[in-house]
């Protein structure tokens, strides 16, 4: 299962692994020491208040540790089922790895795990989020196309030709890929209103931007998605707040269209990479859907107001009548490539192999863990990246990906050499103005 290429390590000065260990992880910590501060000045019970002021301190050391490029350490037993699977692997394959040398998918990982085990040790904290109020305020902050979209897709749709089917599921997969700008991760590269731009749900805009789409299999997926019918259709989920909401209004065509009858939505057990959807985040979309207080500050109309809510209520219906289960399951928070997937969670390998008809990987993380984040040359086709387990087991296989690391695959000859008459190897591949979908149709090619 090991891929015939290196995998990118933040050893390399220059590269998007060593500026993101070295400046980008400084900056999330930071960011998670100021909202300890204030979550805990707010709190009068003083096991709290010392709890708090600990975590604090843990994630200093912590940054502390990555700053100085310390060897990575086991975890803690902190009460997770998952410590001795960590544990085992560091000491297997990573047993003298530093922050910089190992390799960066996996460390990038066990930060926000080494983050989760400070929570985990103390009493009156395990439940909290650090990242919660960063996720809220950018929803907060896309507001304008969030009501654009429940203005479009609020009402139920008419009965559609194919052909009128075709060309919105083909907008509806750009909005969705563009949905997946919105990184807070990345927020300390690019700026809100970078991030803006790229919320498009204009026609226009959306073709304007399509030609940054460097690999585009939409018309592939479009092939299999049109011979669907009442299918499984599964998401596997990245971030929370507007990439979730366009997340959801595909899956809501999807089911009126009756290409699917259920939709699994996959997210993550702890707090993941800033803005990634755990459970909580879900319930939390809708709730701001819901509640007119949320918006109220960007002064929407009543008709703004009553479309997002209309729509809202009927996902809640969805999740009610069990056409939406949302679920999650701990391999998504592991430090592991998906080639082990089969391996490490058979049960939920199969469940995906056998009863999903569709299974979309949303965001870059998820498109890295599926190429194992290693030097492909740029045209090894998809299914090679992938691997003989997803490409031959699983019914199908897209990933919408806006382009935020190194590593890529899937395309044309010629392409790279045309992108980089305008545009940096950096900015291309790591700037997140670059996207790819990318098809597997689950059979070798
Ligand atoms: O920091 C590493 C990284 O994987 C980037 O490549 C990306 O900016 C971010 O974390 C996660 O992005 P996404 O939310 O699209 O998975
Ligand atoms: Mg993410």
């Amino acid at each position: 299962n090991n891929p015939p290429c290196p995998a990118y390590r933040a050893s390399e000065k220059g590269s998007f692994a060593w500026d993101t260990t070295a400046r980008r992880w400084p900056v999330i910590l930071t960011s998670v020491i100021d909202d300890m501060c204030k979550a805990y000045a707010k709190e009068t019970d003083d096991t709290k208040v010392k709890e708090g002021k600990a975590i604090v301190e843990g994630v200093s050391t912590l940054k502390y540790e990555i700053e100085h490029d310390r060897q990575i350490r086991p975890l803690k037993e902190d009460g997770q089922p998952d410590v001795a699977v960590w544990n085992q692997q560091i000491a297997t394959y990573f047993p003298n790895s530093t922050w910089f040398d190992g390799s960066w998918l996996y460390n990038e990982c066990l930060m926000y795990r080494r983050l989760r085990e400070l929570y985990n040790l103390s009493t009156t904290w395990k439940d909290y989020d650090p990242f919660l109020s960063q996720k809220n305020a950018t929803f907060k902050g896309s507001f304008g196309a969030v009501f654009e979209l429940a203005q479009k897709f609020s009402k139920l749709l008419d009965a559609q030709t194919e052909e009128q089917n075709q060309i919105l599921f083909h907008e509806l997969m750009q909005v969705c890929l563009w949905g997946n700008a919105h990184d807070l991760s990345l927020l300390t590269n690019m700026s809100q209103e970078d991030i803006r731009n790229l919320q498009a749900t204009g026609k226009e805009k959306l073709e304007e931007q399509e030609k940054n789409i460097v690999v585009n299999d939409i018309d592939k997926v479009w092939n299999h998605v049109k011979g669907l019918k009442n299918a499984r259709v599964d998401f596997v989920l990245d971030n929370a707040g507007f990439e979730l909401f366009v997340d959801l209004v595909l899956a809501d065509w999807l089911v009126q269209t009756k290409k699917a009858e259920k939709i699994v939505f996959h997210c993550k057990t702890i707090p993941w990479f800033v803005s990634d959807v755990i459970e909580d985040d879900f319930s939390n979309l809708l709730e701001s859907c819901f509640n007119p207080e949320f918006f109220a500050s960007c002064s929407p109309s009543q008709d703004d107001v009553a479309a997002l809510q209309a729509l809202a209520s009927r996902w809640q219906d969805y999740i009610k009548n069990g056409q939406w289960v949302i679920t999650s399951h701990p391999f998504w928070c592991s430090g592991l490539a998906y080639r082990h997937l089969r391996e490490e969670a058979p049960e939920l390998f199969a469940d995906l192999a056998n009863n999903s008809q569709l299974v979309f990987f949303k965001g870059d993380l998820n498109f890295r863990k599926l190429t194992y984040d290693c030097k492909w040359p740029v045209t090894t086709p998809f299914n090679t990246a992938l691997g003989e387990d997803l490409s031959e087991h699983f019914t199908s296989i897209c990933s919408l990906r806006t382009n935020k690391a190194d590593v890529i695959c899937g395309l044309k000859e010629g392409v790279q050499e045309k992108i980089e008459q305008t545009a940096t190897p950096l900015e291309w591949r790591c700037g997140g103005k670059y996207a790819v979908v990318e098809y597997s149709s689950g059979k070798p090619e």
